[in-house]
Formats: structure tokens, sequence, C-alpha cells
């Protein structure tokens, strides 16, 4: 191979813990109702993970997936980069764990943290990693126990997020490829840093000997003044990714967008001019699943068919941070596992 490599999708793979929570379920500890739930998020339901079910457990589960579903047959990897806000420690990171856990050798890695934008900074880092040469082979992986962090009465917060892990095989390969990747479009602004945060146990509310549980210890979400934010701001970064790739919107097959509100996911689409249609909808079954939601759509949109070999893919996420990115690719022939 001449030239910069391409970073090239090899297999995805998603897991989720076995807890169904519905809205039923949780109108019984909050003030809240199915019918509301559904008609302004689009949730039916979301897992929850067991006690004891971190996010090292799920992105183990999701990555043997992901490189079950290697449609080259090889699962050698040479870096594993994890996006995730609720790792297992605040120290070390989670990735080092997944790569012991996978027996993957002394390869490097690391987390990576940008909240619901995390898989696909995550992914950007990989193509990095690829094009200087660094490594060949990545495992790129998103991982949420967002339960963790949901203070259970909360409904701003408790009834939209939920639990799961999703993960992604990547490897150099020629930009013509099946599989390959185009370049990303990422953008942060914390000037808004407040609207999606939980500050306990770091700088700004740091533990102290004896110190009670606040409020400040969970996360909380300005989720209109968020809602306000998105459309625009994925519609702007999914408008460049396509440009840097030369893609009209016209030409997309499928938006995987950041699965945060149903009405966010069909406002993207009539804010870029594509129909509903191609748009890729979890969210109903999984909830916002922050970093894990786009490789758990990827994974589930293929699972379904909703993708084939060859399809223009645009991905596009948003979130804490403020943090957004895009980028393109052309759908790989995957085996379904
Ligand atoms: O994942 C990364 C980033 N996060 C997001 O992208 C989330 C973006 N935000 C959203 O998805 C939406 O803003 C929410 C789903 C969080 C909230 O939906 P909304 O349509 O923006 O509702 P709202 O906050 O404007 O509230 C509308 C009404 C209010 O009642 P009043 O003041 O009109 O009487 C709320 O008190 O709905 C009420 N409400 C609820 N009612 C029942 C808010 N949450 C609930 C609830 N159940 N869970």
């Amino acid at each position: 191979m001449t030239g910069v490599p391409a970073m090239v999708l090899t297999g995805v793979g998603a897991h989720l813990p076995a807890q169904v929570v519905t809205n039923d379920d949780l109108s019984e500890v909050m003030d809240t109702s199915d019918e509301w739930i559904r008609t302004r998020t689009g949730i039916r339901e979301r897992r929850r993970a067991a006690p004891g079910e971190t996010s090292l457990h799920l992105a183990v589960e999701a990555s043997r997936e992901a490189l079950k579903a290697t449609a080259d047959g090889a699962t050698d990897v040479d870096a594993v980069v994890l996006a995730t806000m609720t790792p297992d420690r605040r120290c070390p990171a989670t990735a080092p764990d997944v790569a012991a856990a996978l027996g993957l050798g002394r390869v490097a890695a690391f987390d990576v943290a940008a909240i619901c934008s995390g898989f696909v900074y995550a992914a950007a880092t990989a193509q990095g990693l690829i094009a200087a040469g660094t490594a060949r082979r990545v495992l790129v992986i998103g991982t949420e126990v967002m339960s963790e962090v949901l203070y259970p009465t909360d409904r701003n917060t408790a009834v939209i997020f939920g639990d799961g892990a999703g993960a992604v095989g990547v490897r150099a390969g020629p930009p013509d490829e099946p599989g390959a990747f185009g370049p990303f479009d990422l953008g942060a602004d914390g000037e808004d840093s407040d609207l999606i945060r939980v500050d306990g146990g770091a700088g700004r509310a740091p533990l102290t000997p004896g110190r009670p549980v606040t409020r400040d210890d969970y996360l909380v979400m300005d989720g209109r003044a968020v809602y306000r934010r998105a459309i625009p701001t994925m519609a702007a970064s999914s408008r460049a990714a396509l440009a840097r790739r030369g893609w009209a919107v016209d030409d997309v097959d499928a938006v995987i967008g950041h699965q945060a509100n149903v009405r966010i996911l069909d406002g993207l689409c009539h804010e870029l001019g594509v129909d509903t249609a191609r748009s890729v909808v979890n969210i109903d079954a999984v909830g916002n699943t922050s970093a894990a939601s786009i490789p758990i759509a990827m994974a589930h949109a293929h699972e379904r068919g909703a993708v084939a070999a060859g399809d223009k893919v645009l991905l596009t996420a948003f979130g804490g941070g403020l943090t957004w990115g895009s980028t393109t690719l052309t759908w790989p022939d995957l085996p379904i596992a």
C-alpha cells in the first residue's frame, strides 16, 4: 500500500445488559408516564446493568462480538481506544483492563472522554493512529453504565439514559476499499460545559473524608438547552464531514446519529434534507447510551439489514462538553455474526 492508509471497518458488535426497564417501571418511581416518554423521546425501554456489571464487562462482550464478526477473520489488535463517561475507576483507564480481559497482550490502550460524542472522537483517534503508522488494527469501543450516575428519581435524566456497549474493529487499508472511513469533523464548545455534567468527586466538588453523597455526584442535564443546540450543530458537522468526503447529502444511504431523542434524529434529517426512512433508529429499545450509542446502532443496523454492503453512511454525534463529531464510511460486506 502506498500513501497514507485509510481506516477500514472490519467488524461491529454490541452488548446490552439483560435487565429491561420499561417506561411503566419508571412511572412507578418518578412523576412520568409511558405516553410522555414515548412521544417526547421515542424511548420504550432501556437496559440496566446488574450490580457489579461495569463498563468493562459490557465492553469485553461487545468487543468479542466485533472481533468475531471481523470480515477478514483476523482478530489481532494493536491498540484499544475506549470512550466512556462511566469508567470502572477514576484511575486507571478502562481500556487496559479490556485489552487484558480479551488477551490482546501488551497493546496500547487508553480512554477518551468526549461524552456522547466519545465514540466518534475515539474513532477519529484510531484513524490518526492508523494514518501515522502507529497501529494497523484498532478496537474502538463505546461503553456506558449510565445508571451509575443517574439520580434515581430525576425524570430529566433517568427516563432517557440506558446502559450498553458497542465496539468496532478497524484496520489500515486503501481509501477506495469498502469500509473506508472519510475525514472527520470534530468540535467542542466549553462555554456551555455546564449543560451536561457530573461534578462530584473531581476538582470542583472534591472528595473529603466523611463527605456525604450529594446531588453533585449525579448527572445534571439542561435537556431543553441541549436539544436546541443538537440539531443545528449535528447538521453543520454532518455537512462538513460530507464535504470533506466529496459526497452530497443525496448520496447518503443511511444516517447513524447519536440516539439522544428520536425528535432530534428526525429534526436532523429535516435540517439536512434526508428522508427520515434513512435514519437508523434503535433508541426505542436502548435509550440514550451516551458514548455507546453509535456503535450499538451500527451493530443493530447491521443485524437488521438496515445497512448493506456499498451503502454510503453518515455518522454524527453531539453531547456533553459540549462536543460533536461526524464522519462518513462506505459499509463493507460484513458477515452476520
Ligand atoms: O445525549 C447527549 C445529549 N443529550 C441530549 O441530546 C438530550 C436532549 N434533550 C432532550 O432530549 C429533551 O430536552 C428531553 C427529553 C430531555 C426533555 O424533553 P422536552 O420536550 O425538551 O421537555 P421539556 O424539558 O421542555 O419539558 C416539557 C414539559 C415540562 O412541563 P411544563 O413545564 O410544560 O408543565 C416538564 O416539566 O414536560 C415536563 N417533563 C416531563 N413530564 C413527564 C420533563 N420531563 C418529564 C418526564 N415525564 N420525564
